[in-house]
């Protein structure tokens, strides 16, 4: 079905900057439309979101540039190509830029039309955007719908509060195999650990991804309300439910002296490591993103040999959604789990080459938001569509978080 016209516009994001939105529309009157998230804690490797740097609009981060590409080169030459073939418009797109990092017509500019291109050929064909996704994979359909275990984003640290926290995402993880139950379990456990920090006298205001934001005395103080937020909810911590850590270590690594400071001290990434250990022995820890710095690859390779796969050690920072940096995570036995945001890398194909390299390689996905993200649901369907293992899209609260969690509902009901 061939691409009629295509629009791109300024739109803002859940943190209140701008970014980027486009609506496709094929010749047989299909219209669909796509808005891409940017993160807060980036990894260089990703690729790159183009902001106008032009300090008298938005602070510098207008998306005029990123919008123009998509009015101008991009339309031009996609206008009449068939949105059926997505892997010809990624592609298109991938030698239009011809960078290897997307930096001159913006990745925010390619996955703006990539994924809108996506939605309108699965809206056109009749078909859940889901289901789309497991055709151009060509997973067999008959297959039942698999759903993601989630990570529910509840105490923010890092660069998305001022907590004080240096771990940035304590996630809790519902560990029933029915995806309702696991969202109302997050949610009361939410609920419960708001109580318990009103209690203590706590703050409970909230970080950019709905979790809240205490100043606590240590990071480890985070881990233990949180099994305390699991038992009062009626939970048992590690049976009913789990917790994941988004350590986001890049943010306070120092590449000079090669350490982290963390707790207020300095630690070497060994030390760290015992840090870790420790942690992982008194409380139900089944996952842990990025450990360590994004090029820190000694203490990867040491951490994922002393687990032994006993957990999952998710790349974010480290991987990028890139198929190279995954190729030799690999080879190099780094981690053991890949995380997918699709504005990393910017086409849908690319994505879907990072998921199927990770899998093929028994390594799990989670696929994830940003921490500055909208109401589109995309990720929901691409984790069902791939039948991720895992997915994180913040806390059960704020419209922008909750949107993907209600549209794995919606698939689940549909
Ligand atoms: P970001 O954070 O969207 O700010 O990069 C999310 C993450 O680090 O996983
Ligand atoms: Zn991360």
């Amino acid at each position: 079905m061939q691409i009629k016209n295509i629009q791109g516009y300024e739109i803002l994001d859940s943190r209140g900057n701008p970014t980027t939105a486009c609506v496709v529309e094929l010749i047989d009157g299909t219209k669909a439309r796509a808005y891409v998230p940017s993160g807060a804690s980036t990894g260089s490797h990703e690729a790159v979101e183009l902001r106008d740097g032009d300090k008298h609009r938005y602070n510098g981060l207008g998306v005029l540039n990123a919008v123009s590409n998509i009015n101008t080169e991009i339309k031009d030459n996609l206008i009449g190509m068939d949105a059926y073939y997505q892997k010809e418009i990624d592609h298109r797109l991938i030698n239009l830029d011809g960078t290897n990092n997307k930096a001159r017509l913006g990745a925010n500019a390619i996955l703006a039309v990539s994924l809108a291109v996506a939605r309108a050929s699965a809206m056109s064909q009749n078909k859940e955007l889901y289901q789309y996704i497991q055709e151009i994979l060509q997973l067999d359909a008959t297959l039942d719908k698999s759903f993601p275990q989630i990570g529910f984003n509840v105490l923010n640290g890092g660069k998305h509060a001022d907590s004080g926290l240096d771990v940035q995402e304590y996630m809790i993880m519902p560990l029933k195999n029915n995806i309702e139950e696991n969202v109302r379990i997050g949610s009361e456990i939410y609920h419960t650990l708001k109580k318990i920090l009103s209690k203590n006298g706590q703050v409970v205001s909230v970080g950019d991804e709905g979790g809240f934001a205490p100043r606590l005395d240590s990071n480890e103080e985070g881990l233990s309300l949180l099994v305390q937020a699991i038992s009062e909810a009626g939970y048992v911590p590690g049976i009913d439910c789990a917790l994941a850590l988004d350590v986001a270590a890049t943010e306070f690594f120092d590449s000079n002296s090669q350490n982290y400071t963390f707790d207020k001290k300095i630690y070497s990434g060994a030390e760290l490591t015992s840090v870790y250990q420790n942690w992982l022995q008194k409380y139900p820890i089944v996952s842990i993103e990025d450990p360590f710095a994004e090029d820190d690859y000694d203490n990867w390779k040491n951490f994922q040999q002393l687990m032994d796969n006993k957990i999952r050690i998710v790349g974010d920072d480290l991987l990028v959604t890139n198929t190279e940096r995954i190729k030799e995570a690999i080879d190099q036995k780094l981690c053991n789990s890949v995380l997918i945001k699709p504005n990393q890398i910017g086409t849908l194909t690319e994505t879907l080459e990072a998921i199927n390299l990770a899998h093929n390689n028994n390594f799990s996905t989670m696929i994830s938001h940003r921490s500055g993200d909208t109401i589109d649901t995309f990720i929901a369907d691409l984790a069902v569509g791939v039948s991720a293992g895992y997915i994180k899209s913040g806390a059960p609260a704020r419209a922008e978080r909750v949107s993907k969690y209600n549209r794995l509902l919606e698939i689940y009901y549909s």
